[in-house]
């Protein structure tokens, strides 16, 4: 039995978990500075990285104690050390390094991405009850975040490679600003998700951008530039002159609703669509594809998940999703997938450095 110690700061949410041999999560404390950041309506990385040093100690001692683990008993420590912002993920690998030597355990250093695509092997102690099944491959990954939006051949866990990304923005981040353009509150990606529940996807024509016939990658800026468009109208004036002459005080209860489902409907298509496009073209190359599994704050999308499901029922694949809590960062996913690569002897040593761009 082996049971590590997972620590995450890439973002905004100070995490520190323990799991027992990759998938059973005995403890995941998550401190989400949300209520920092709200007034800004986005992530400010100053505040972040103070934030996450003032919290990282009591979310790491509390992991501990709600898992009935002491420190000296765990077998290694895990940590996210990159992609992210920089001076968060330096908090994180700094703790991780101090505490790999001062109780003389291997250091992991874990790559978020990826580990985003592990959320989905998570599962919590029910006494008797056999864990659920784990991702089988070959698999084909969908990391959908704030920062990423790739599609992955996975021949396992840690053996990935890039098949698609987004040209422009992730589509969470579209989502994001979507929701300040419907002046919805911070965080924009769940409040848009729940009002885009109440109205009418087919009441606005938004683009599914495709890209080329054969590409597998993805474009968020057009959907996000109609949806301001349908909000504002066009923009009147040129240069320093040019002005919206509508805002979305002017937009109607109904019309707000409908312009977030729009926006939901076509930024789920257009996942939904490439996935299928990835499928053909791995099925006309005769490989078979065992799993979908998907992974990032945006799996928690209550529309993404359901099309996910009916995907799979459709093509005969078996389809992996989160289970909500980790969905978003968290650092059960760092301290499981951080199991594999200690099996595998991907340990790393006190020169580990946070990269704040790269990964997969
Ligand atoms: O994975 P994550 O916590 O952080 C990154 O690694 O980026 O993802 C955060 C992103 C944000 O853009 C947020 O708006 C989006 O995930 N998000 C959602 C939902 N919940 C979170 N987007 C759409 N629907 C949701 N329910
Ligand atoms: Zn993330």
């Amino acid at each position: 039995m082996t049971r590590i110690l997972g620590i995450e700061t890439s973002c905004d949410e100070t995490g520190a978990s323990i799991v027992e041999d990759g998938r059973r999560v005995l403890s995941n404390v998550v401190a989400s500075q949300h209520d920092l950041h709200a007034r800004f309506r986005g992530v400010v990385p100053e505040i972040a990285s103070r934030a996450h040093l003032e919290r990282l100690g009591p979310v790491i001692d509390e992991s501990l104690e709600r898992a009935g683990v002491e420190l000296r008993a765990v077998d290694a420590i895990a940590v996210g050390n990159r992609p992210g912002l920089i001076g968060s993920l330096i908090v994180g690998v700094s703790a991780a390094k101090a505490l790999a030597w001062a109780l003389d355990k291997p250091l992991v250093g874990v790559d978020h991405v990826r580990a985003h695509l592990w959320a989905a092997n998570l599962y919590e102690t029910v006494d008797d009850t056999p864990p659920p099944p784990a991702v089988g491959y070959p698999a084909l990954g969908l990391v959908v975040s704030g920062g990423h939006t790739s599609l992955y051949e996975m021949a396992g866990p840690t053996k990935l490679r890039v098949i698609g990304r987004t040209i422009d923005d992730a589509v969470g981040e579209a989502y994001d600003k979507a929701a300040v353009i419907l002046d919805l509150p911070y965080p924009g990606g769940p409040n848009l998700d729940k009002l885009a529940g109440t109205g009418d996807g087919r009441a606005y024509g938004f683009p599914r951008s495709m890209l080329g016939a054969e590409s597998l990658d993805f474009s968020f800026s057009g959907l996000k530039t109609a949806v301001l468009y349908a909000v504002r109208g066009r923009p009147v004036g040129r240069g320093g002159e040019a002005h919206f002459e509508r805002s979305a005080n002017d937009l109607t209860e109904e019309e707000r609703r409908d312009l977030a489902a729009s926006f939901q409907a076509a930024a789920v298509d257009a996942l939904i669509r490439k996935i299928d496009r990835a499928i053909d073209q791995r099925e006309a190359g005769g490989e078979t594809t065992k799993s979908l599994v998907i992974g990032g704050g945006v799996s928690a999308n209550s529309l993404l998940r359901e099309r996910v499901k009916e995907f799979g029922e459709r093509r005969g694949i078996a389809v992996f999703v989160p289970a909500m809590r980790y969905c978003l960062d968290n650092a059960a996913m760092i301290a499981g997938l951080a199991h594999e690569q200690l099996q595998r002897g991907d340990v790393a040593d006190l020169s580990l450095r946070a990269v704040a761009r790269g990964g997969v």
